[in-house]
């Protein structure tokens, strides 16, 4: 059943548990997803980017949606428009029948350029007013996603604040996530705590303190009611990083966000974990494999199965890590 972020948050809030929101972009993700979301009885949030509507086309993702709505009825799945970068935007995916969007107004239209905060406040403000009279839940952002390591936003063509950011657009201030927050009424918000998108979030193994927990908890305590969203939280795990690199691929070293640190986040206030990278390794190792050891093998279901139980592999485990499992 389609539930809206602001339900299902609040249901994660009072149980301390966390909801990975998985993007979408094809039918073996959607699968994957749901099939790790029934088979752990979790609620769900699956998310199409601006970069899902361009490969799937809008309306191949909405049907994609209402037929996992359709196929599973017992469970709770949130429909959500991950990094809007305009109102209007946001409108035409309420019409297609989300119920969530993001209004990332961390950033320009563009999706590249730093915006400030006026701008953010305002085309916040503008989406949750209509957002709100539909039952829409909004999720906004303060602070630019990015490496405190390099002070890159990490990826190259997706989302992401183009240019070196400064360690004070890195870090979201508390203090202005509760004017935002006050003055827009989002029901979730992104935060920058020190994660960025993409694969090359580390260039070495993380000792434990990757994320500012600190931080997390300072922003919890001014705004104990708004939900707050973790993006970039791949883990990037090391074993598919071995199988997409023994099957011919070339990825280099390269490290994620360790599960146990999203979990001690969760603890302190993280209800929404975005996860994407991490099902495309997953994917991309796995058919990689198959193909390799397969090299007679044609008929495109066989590899594409191989991505889907390799991707359903990693939902569970989140859904299991982060406590949702047993929640649905
Ligand atoms: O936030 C970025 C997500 O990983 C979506 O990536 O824009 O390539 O679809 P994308
Ligand atoms: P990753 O690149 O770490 O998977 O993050 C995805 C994300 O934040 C989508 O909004
Ligand atoms: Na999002
Ligand atoms: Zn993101």
């Amino acid at each position: 059943a389609l539930i809206s972020l602001r339900q299902l948050l609040d249901h994660a809030a009072e149980h301390n548990y966390g909801v990975p929101a998985f993007n979408v972009n094809n039918l073996e993700q959607m699968r994957a997803i749901m099939q790790a979301a029934e088979k752990t009885d979790s609620p769900v949030i699956v998310q199409a980017s601006a970069g899902a509507r361009k490969y799937a086309r809008p309306q191949f993702l909405r049907y994609l949606m209402e037929a996992a709505l359709e196929q599973y009825p017992d469970v709770p799945v949130c429909i959500h428009q991950d990094h809007g970068t305009s109102p209007d935007v946001c409108q035409r995916s309420i019409q297609m029948g989300f119920s969530s969007v993001m209004m990332d107004g961390s950033l320009r239209e563009d999706g590249k350029t730093p915006a400030d905060y006026g701008y953010n406040v305002q085309v916040t403000q503008r989406t949750v007013a209509f957002a709100h009279a539909c039952g829409v839940s909004v999720e906004g952002e303060i602070g630019c996603l990015g490496s405190l390591e390099t002070g890159m936003a990490g990826e190259e063509d997706g989302v992401g604040a183009e240019g070196i950011l400064s360690a004070d657009q890195l870090l979201t201030d508390p203090e202005e996530a509760a004017r935002f927050v006050s003055a827009t009424k989002v029901d979730a918000l992104a935060i920058a705590i020190g994660t960025s998108h993409g694969a090359y979030k580390f260039s070495k193994k993380p000792t434990g303190d990757v994320l500012r927990i600190d931080r997390i908890k300072e922003i919890h305590a001014r705004i104990p009611d708004t939900h707050l969203v973790m993006h970039g939280s791949s883990s990037v795990p090391q074993e598919w990083l071995e199988v997409i690199n023994q099957y011919g691929g070339a990825i280099p070293e390269t490290y994620g966000v360790p599960v146990e640190e999203i979990v001690e986040g969760i603890k302190f206030g993280v209800r929404k974990v975005n996860i994407d990278t991490d099902l495309r390794l997953a994917s991309t190792g796995a058919i990689r494999k198959f193909l390799a050891e397969n090299p007679a093998e044609f008929d495109p279901r066989k590899f594409l199965k191989q991505s889907m139980d390799a991707m359903a592999a990693i939902c569970e485990s989140r859904n299991e890590a982060f406590g949702c499992a047993g929640q649905g």
